[in-house]
């Protein structure tokens, strides 16, 4: 698949949940676009690694580990950030948890941790980012989910938290328009071989059949098509887009998508009655 041809030279890129998956995908579209980059996630073997990965494209890099509940954490980085590389022209927030859990089963805290790292934690990047976006020009790329809009089964949790996350696009994108601020959602459908489906749609399981055969397009999607997205809605050519919730995700969520819920409460059905012993 073609990589676009945008020019990001000059511009700092970066990325909250950049070290692997989708996030680093992107981060990659960037920095082979020239950017400068700085990447955070709690790891700091996945942080080293990520700086190393985008290095190889020839630009400047740099990393944190930091968690995104963490609000004193993210003010250094985000000032360390402005002090190194100066103004953030692109903010794209990508840090995610999710597993597939019933929600009559699952925790309290355990529905909590989601909301506080996809929801809480899409606030706090970009709140404690704002003073450092470029005014005007910055664009925000958060990275929802198709479980923002359809409810799916196993997936309370998650799709409370996205749906969040469009609002918070949404509101920020009516405050922060007049000081030159853009702010949109990514919305990816099934990407191959990342830490979501792997815990969603196994490669080889029913689940990833289901996914594929309900895609309107009939493949999965990948990183590139992921990076070709932001590196567009972040350049000129997308500048009056704002509050935007654009899928990519082959047309996965006019109504696909939500049969990989219905799958997921017969696998965890199927699970459940495999483990209880013959009367
Ligand atoms: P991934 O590889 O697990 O990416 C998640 C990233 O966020 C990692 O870099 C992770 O690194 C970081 N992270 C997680 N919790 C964090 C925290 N509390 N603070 C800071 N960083 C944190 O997963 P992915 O599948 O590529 O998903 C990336 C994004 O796409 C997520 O927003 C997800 O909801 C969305 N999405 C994915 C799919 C899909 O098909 N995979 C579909 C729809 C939407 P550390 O472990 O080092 O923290
Ligand atoms: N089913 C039900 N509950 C689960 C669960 C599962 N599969 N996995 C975790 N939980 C619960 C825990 O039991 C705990 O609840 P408890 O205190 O009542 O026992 C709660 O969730 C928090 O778990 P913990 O492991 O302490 O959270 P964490 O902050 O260390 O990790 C996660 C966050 C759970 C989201 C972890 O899976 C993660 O780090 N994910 C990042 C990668 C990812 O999910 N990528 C895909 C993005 S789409």
């Amino acid at each position: 698949m073609s990589q676009c041809q945008f020019d990001y030279r000059e511009k700092t890129v970066f990325v909250a949940g950049g070290t692997s998956g989708i996030n680093l995908g992107i981060a990659q579209g960037f920095a082979k676009a020239g950017a400068t980059l700085a990447v955070m996630s709690r790891s700091q073997n996945k942080v080293d690694t990520a700086i190393e990965t985008l290095k190889q494209y020839g630009g400047r890099v740099i990393g944190f580990a930091a968690d995104v509940r963490d609000v004193d954490r993210l003010k250094v980085v985000f000032e360390q950030t402005h002090r190194e590389l100066g103004p953030i022209d692109v903010l794209v927030s990508g840090a995610a948890g999710n597993f597939p859990a019933a929600a009559n089963e699952m925790s309290g805290n355990a529905f909590k941790v989601v909301v506080d790292i996809d929801l809480l934690g899409t606030f706090n990047v970009l709140r404690y980012s704002y003073e450092y976006l470029r005014k005007p020009g910055a664009s925000i790329i958060n990275i929802s989910a198709p479980q923002a809009f359809i409810p799916m089964e196993m997936q309370a949790h998650v799709c409370a938290a996205k749906a969040g996350v469009d609002m918070i696009t949404r509101t920020t994108a009516i405050e922060w328009g007049p000081e030159g601020v853009r702010v949109n959602s990514l919305v990816p459908g099934p990407i191959e071989g990342t830490e979501g489906m792997k815990r969603l749609a196994p490669s080889g399981s029913s689940c990833a059949k289901l996914v594929v055969d309900s895609v309107p397009l009939k493949r999965q999607g990948t990183v590139v098509d992921m990076a070709n997205a932001a590196l567009f809605i972040a350049s000129d050519l997308a500048s009056y887009i704002n509050g935007a919730i654009l899928p990519v995700d082959g047309g996965w969520g006019l109504g696909g998508a939500g049969q990989l819920g219905q799958s997921l409460a017969t696998m965890a059905q199927l699970a459940k009655s495999a483990q209880v012993p013959d009367a």
